[in-house]
Order: C-alpha cells, then sequence, then structure tokens
C-alpha cells in the first residue's frame, strides 16, 4: 500500500512539475551607487516583492550602469531585455517633449513644491506622456535638487562663462548653460567621474547624493549650492511587460512599487542633508552658499530658457507648475 502511494505521489509530482510556473522576472536597471534614493528604492521593491508575492514575481536590480546606461534603457525596454528603470526625467527627450518641463531652471523652489505639483492632475498626467511610445511610467521618485560642482570657484553667472559642464541628454540643460556662455556636454553619468578628474571638463550638475555616492566631491574643489534645477526619475516600464502581467498580479505589483518609492523619498529628503554634511565635513570641497543677490543673477540669466521651450512644454503646464510654489 505504501509503494502504491508513493508511486502515485510521485506520478502525480512528475505530472504537476513542468506546470509550475517560474517566476516572472522583472530585471530593474539603473545607473546610480545602491546607496542613493533610487537605489534604495529599487532594492526596497525587489524586498517588497519577495516577501508579498514569494516565488510568483522576483526582482533582479542592476545598479551603477551594470547593465544598461540611461542612454540605451529604454530601447532595451521596448525589445523585453529589461523590465523596469528609473531615468532621471532628463532622459526622455527623445520619447516626449513634455517632460523637458522638469529641467527648467529655477521652476520650483523646493522639494514641497516638486511634490504638490507631481500630484496634482497636471503631474500625474505627464505619467502618460510615453505611452505612444510603449511605455508606461508608474510614478516619480525624487531624488534632490541640482548644485553645481567645479574646478573653480563660482559664485555668479560670469564665473561660468567659458567653462565646459557635463549634462544628461537635454535640450534644456543645454540652453541653461549657453545662458551663462558656458559650453555643456551630453555624456553618460559613467562617465562623469573620469571626465573630472582628467579635467577634460570643469564642471557638472547633479544632487547632493549623486555628488557625494560617486565621489565627485574628491575631484571638484568647489560646490556652489545654487539649488537651480531638479533632478527626479520616473519609474518606467514597456506596455508590454505591464499589460502582460497576470490581472491578480499587476495591483500588488504596483503597490510593492508605491510603498518603495514612499521609502526613497524619504531616503532623497534625508540624503539631502547627510550627504551634504559628508562632504562638508570631508573637507575636499569648499561649498558656497548664495547671497541673495546671487542667486538673483542666476535666476536672471537663466530663466529666459522657459520662454525658448514653451512651445513645446506647453505655456499652461508651465504655469501649473510653477504655481505650485504658492499653494
Ligand atoms: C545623471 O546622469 O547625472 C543622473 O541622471 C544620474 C541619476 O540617475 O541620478
Amino acid at each position: 500500500m505504501r509503494k502504491l502511494i508513493f508511486a502515485v505521489a510521485l506520478a502525480a509530482s512528475l505530472i504537476a512539475g513542468p506546470l509550475t510556473a517560474a517566476p516572472i522576472v522583472i530585471k530593474f536597471s539603473h545607473v546610480v551607487a545602491e546607496n542613493t534614493p533610487k537605489g534604495q528604492m529599487a532594492n526596497k521593491f525587489k524586498d517588497l516583492i519577495a516577501e508579498r508575492l514569494g516565488d510568483k514575481v522576483v526582482v533582479e536590480v542592476y545598479p551603477n550602469s551594470q547593465l544598461f546606461g540611461d542612454n540605451k534603457v529604454l530601447q532595451a525596454m521596448l525589445l523585453g531585455d529589461v523590465q523596469m528603470a528609473a531615468p532621471s526625467l532628463s532622459k526622455f527627450e527623445s520619447f516626449t517633449r513634455k517632460l523637458q518641463l522638469y529641467d527648467l531652471p529655477f521652476l520650483f523652489k523646493d522639494m514641497e513644491a516638486v511634490e504638490r505639483f507631481q500630484n496634482s492632475a497636471a503631474g500625474q498626467e505627464l505619467l502618460n506622456s510615453l505611452k505612444k511610445k510603449g511605455l508606461v511610467g508608474l510614478g516619480y521618485i525624487h531624488n534632490g535638487l541640482k548644485q553645481l560642482s567645479s574646478s573653480q570657484p563660482i559664485r555668479v553667472p560670469a564665473d561660468a562663462s567659458g567653462l565646459k559642464f557635463r549634462i544628461m541628454t537635454s535640450d534644456v540643460l543645454a540652453a541653461q548653460f549657453e545662458a551663462v556662455k558656458a559650453t555643456p556636454l551630453k555624456k553618460p553619468f559613467s562617465e562623469v567621474f573620469t571626465l573630472l578628474q582628467t579635467r577634460a571638463i570643469d564642471g557638472q550638475e547633479n544632487t547632493w547624493s549623486n555628488i557625494y555616492s560617486k565621489k565627485f566631491f574628491e575631484v571638484q574643489p568647489y560646490i556652489t549650492e545654487s539649488n537651480h534645477g531638479l533632478l527626479d526619475y520616473m519609474v518606467v516600464t514597456s506596455t508590454e511587460f505591464w499589460m502582460d502581467l497576470p490581472d491578480a498580479l499587476r495591483p500588488e505589483v504596483k503597490k510593492a512599487l508605491d510603498d518603495a518609492i514612499i521609502f526613497g523619498n524619504q531616503v532623497a529628503a534625508q540624503k539631502a542633508i547627510d550627504d551634504r554634511q559628508r562632504i562638508a565635513d570631508s573637507g575636499r570641497s569648499k561649498i558656497a552658499t548664495l547671497s541673495p543677490e546671487e542667486r538673483a543673477q542666476w535666476v536672471e540669466v537663466m530663466k529666459p530658457v522657459w520662454q525658448q521651450f514653451e512651445h513645446e512644454i506647453g505655456k499652461e503646464l508651465i504655469d501649473a507648475a510653477y504655481n505650485a510654489n504658492n499653494m
């Protein structure tokens, strides 16, 4: 009898075995270090999925441009080679012009204003701006406001004149540096440290957490606390992958991502303070804070960039974002 039960169980397992579905794999590719808001968010997402969806879904996180740089990742996503990424909002230019909004210099006075706008109907609608290109925006994640790092002291726009700055692939950012008569160079994030170290470029713009985690402060003796622009991200996936997910799983994956984003945003707020302090404490880079008069000079020369891009972004959208400052 025992033998019979064993034989039946064995036969059943042989039949059932091949039918057991393999877990769905979500490859999440990003370019920053793990100890950053985006890096922490991606790892949290992986952990939440493991906890909540067990063997149904597995998230694999590839940090530090290990799998793809931001210049390749969206094409790779459309080909199904990666399922999720969170490029900076500056890196969607070849997919939509609308997101250029977020690159306009001095648009948001602080991260609370950014949060208000992103949660508004207009901000949420922008998550759909990649639809026609086969991508779905699943949510925003913050990094923070950008600072200028450089090989020489910069306080006013004239100090930046003639210098070469690395920028992300954004025409708005190019126009922003051209406005101060500097030369912008579009380069991948993975190349920035070497470009700075070898003095092939004079400076770059980034958040405190990126300047710290990628050690830019070790090769840039000056940082201007300009808070002149925003570096935030959109978590994206392909429409095809998203719609192919079983209906029962999709909301659960989305919920895990939403929870990971809340966590990542807390990390972002804390890192903007802590990583700034770590850089200051290192003594490697001197941080200049701007007087209201100095800041006003930057606003005056950079703000005309808004008009240059108004026809592509839309005046209404720019007004909606700007009005989030005064709520
Ligand atoms: C950059 O290229 O400077 C940033 O987009 C990197 C990042 O993802 O924060």
